[in-house]
């Protein structure tokens, strides 16, 4: 795919990676784009570098708008490998004295990552650099995701260079939020519910921020997917509304099962909970990706846990799970915990232990039916959803 000016003299050359299905355990299942810009001014100017392995692409696209050697400055919104990864070989036909301009932890990060020694110029939070015709202001983003993230703003386009935030692993020849409309938005909330969740506090904070700034940004370009320049409101409204984290009526069931007792209780528990007006998602934890399923926890009000009892534990996938969604710290939900055993039974109360130590509001002991459940079990499965429901926030 050519350069895609975005504005009068500002390109695209980022790349596609159309073949990528797994992205450091989360499920890319559309592939998805590594972003990168160029800002032709007095001063010419990269913004972000790609993956290493797109990186001749990458520069065969710049060379259609400019010689790579005429560039003058370098941008690192962030470290991370899929945008700092073809720094090395485009330093070297850019010129490796350029200034690399980085924040200070960009600086440091950079600097462990890559054994050349780089012109790394770091800039201060809200620190500006002229290019000729525009300004760029630089604004930290720290722990948005990484400790050396920031955005760049072009003052006088109302551009702001967003690194990773608002993107969506998302393949497409589509470049704007305008040719895919809603389409686009399901992908952004897993990429916020994968990446960002965790940090949700801290999104909020940014929100304010660039609002007590009054940068009216006309265009919101992310190093993921598409950019936005027709409805920014709607994507920095669903980043508020996702980083507040307000439990729906909704429930996810997230299970394994060994010979269909666990799944069995799944179904049942479902089927009473959508009877109770609950928007409910069974998913068997091999037939759902772990960030397909952490997309659909993102607004859910419980979180349902089943895991079967295996050698006096978990089920490997429960573990893996209850693991991964650990580490996004999901807040305000309901947790409960259920499962089938033949002799032991310890699955359901280490699925509690977990759940209390993210801070879940953990409803009860857990539901535990000995082998397959009979006609009594299946009324305790029942019993057990529907207290569960009424528990939940009657909104949907
Ligand atoms: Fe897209 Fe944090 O890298």
């Amino acid at each position: 795919m050519k350069p895609v000016e975005i504005a009068d003299g500002i390109y695209w050359v980022g790349v596609i990676d159309w073949n990528i299905r797994d992205f450091h355990g989360y499920s890319t299942h559309l592939g998805s784009t590594y972003n990168a810009y160029l800002i032709m001014d007095e001063k010419i100017t990269l913004i972000d570098t790609v993956k290493s392995e797109f990186t001749d692409d990458f520069l065969e696209k710049i060379s259609a708008i400019v010689d790579p050697a005429k560039i003058d400055y370098v941008i690192s919104n962030h470290t991370e490998m899929d945008h700092s990864g073809g720094l090395p070989q485009t330093m070297k036909r850019i010129g490796e004295d350029k200034p690399v301009f980085c924040s200070r932890m960009g600086h440091k990060n950079l600097s462990m990552h890559f054994t050349g020694k780089f012109n790394y110029t770091p800039v201060e939070d809200r620190g500006s650099l002229s290019l000729g015709k525009r300004s760029l202001t630089f604004l930290e983003t720290r722990m948005l995701h990484w400790p050396d993230s920031m955005f760049t703003y072009v003052n006088e386009n109302g551009i702001l260079f967003s690194s990773d935030a608002f993107g969506q692993h998302y393949a497409s020849v589509e470049r704007f939020d305008d040719q895919l409309k809603e389409d686009i938005m399901p992908h952004a909330k897993k990429y916020f519910a994968n990446i960002l969740l965790l940090y949700s506090p801290l999104i909020l904070k940014l929100v304010d921020r660039l609002k007590a700034m009054n940068l009216s940004p006309a265009m919101i370009c992310p190093d993921h997917g598409v950019m936005f320049r027709e409805n920014l409101g709607k994507i920095v409204n669903a980043y508020v509304e996702w980083s507040l984290q307000r439990p729906k009526r909704k429930a996810v069931i997230v299970y394994d099962t060994m010979w269909h007792s666990t799944e069995r209780m799944a179904f049942t528990i479902a089927e009473a909970m959508g009877h109770a007006g609950v928007d409910v998602r069974p998913m068997h934890l091999r037939k759902c990706d772990r960030s397909d399923i952490i997309t659909e926890v993102l607004d859910a009000g419980a979180v349902i846990i089943g895991s079967p009892t295996l050698n006096n534990g978990l089920f490997p996938t429960v573990s893996d799970f209850l693991t991964y969604m650990k580490g996004l710290k999901p807040r305000d939900k309901i947790g409960a915990a259920f499962g089938s055993y033949g002799w032991s039974g310890e699955s359901v109360d280490l699925v509690n232990r977990a759940l209390e130590d993210m801070k879940f509001n953990v409803l009860f002991p857990g539901l535990k039916i000995q082998y397959v459940p009979d006609y009594e079990g299946i009324a305790t499965c029942k019993d057990f959803a529907e207290k569960i429901a009424q528990k939940l926030p009657l909104e949907a």
